[in-house]
């Protein structure tokens, strides 16, 4: 890249008018008084090579990428982080001058740094998380709570196999229980985690019986629309803890933003309402 290029960025997704990036970018760019663009774009899966072959020589920096390209961009890397090799998929890319591609996944980075924004008080080594689903989103928290030194991570998926092949992954840490059984789980849970589609607008509630739940027990939904799901209203009502999942999309935009443009930038109310406008 010459100098004085504007830095270009954005997301590619398939479809992309849903995301919340472009609002969230757009609006620190404005904050910090950063030239740079942040833009959203829809490539079709059979595109993707060609196009982040293409885009360094356009000007761009990088890019998020989001469903269904996050496995296949990982592929497609030529560095990849060690935490995106161990979720198994990349959602945010880095191109060298050269036009390499550097793939990590932030995703896991996010979800804690939500909780620990959101419940200062939660300690990731204090007990079990009991994690409900088992699909790219279940795999990037459990990775990011392993790390944090998570004793025990009782994993519930509709889909057993799903669930019994990440225990596979992530070895004894791991406890699978059926997803019938959930509800007799949470009683041994310092945090409790929706990372399923189930509860988001549009689709069925998630319907696990909550009466188990510790009152100090922390509780988190990935699912943001809407921003109090049935799931955090059970748990506020029982007394614990709640966090809601737009934080989680927030923090997981950072380290990309600051790699792009070059300050890091801050998730405040401002941000927060920029990413629901
Ligand atoms: P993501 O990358 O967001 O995790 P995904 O890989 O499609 O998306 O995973 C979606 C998760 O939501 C899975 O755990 C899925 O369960 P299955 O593995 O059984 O499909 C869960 N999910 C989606 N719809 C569901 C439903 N109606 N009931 C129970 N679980 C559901």
């Amino acid at each position: 890249m010459t100098e004085n290029r504007i830095p270009l960025a954005g997301v590619i997704g398939h479809p992309i008018a849903h995301s919340r990036s472009p609002k969230l970018h757009g609006h620190w760019l404005k904050t910090y008084g950063l030239a740079g663009h942040y833009i959203p774009m829809d490539v079709a899966p059979e595109d993707l090579e060609q196009v982040l072959r293409t885009l360094p020589r356009a000007g761009f920096v990088g890019v998020n990428v989001t469903v269904p390209h996050k496995e296949a961009a990982l592929r497609l890397a030529d560095f990849v982080t060690e935490r995106a090799q161990r979720i198994g998929a990349a959602n945010t890319l880095g191109f060298g001058a050269d036009g390499s591609i550097r793939a990590d996944n932030t995703d896991g980075y996010g979800f804690m740094e939500n909780l620990r924004s959101g419940a200062p008080d939660w300690d990731p080594e204090d007990g079990p998380a009991v994690v409900f689903g088992a699909g790219g989103a279940a795999r990037a928290v459990i990775a990011a709570l392993a790390e944090a030194g998570t004793p025990e991570i009782i994993l519930t998926n509709r889909t057993r196999a799903r669930a019994d092949q990440l225990k596979e992954e992530f070895g004894p840490l791991v406890t699978v229980v059926d997803w019938l059984q959930a509800g007799n789980v949470v009683e041994d849970a310092e945090l409790v985690v929706n990372t399923t589609s189930l509860g988001m607008v549009g689709q069925p509630e998630l319907r696990v019986p909550l009466d188990g739940l510790q009152p100090g027990a922390l509780v988190t939904d990935l699912v943001y629309a809407p921003l109090k799901t049935r799931l955090l209203r059970e748990a506020e009502a029982a007394g614990c803890t709640t966090v809601d999942g737009l934080g989680m999309l927030l923090h997981q935009a950072v380290p990309g933003f600051a790699a792009w443009f070059g300050t890091k930038p801050q998730v405040d109310e401002a941000a927060r309402a920029a990413a629901l406008a």
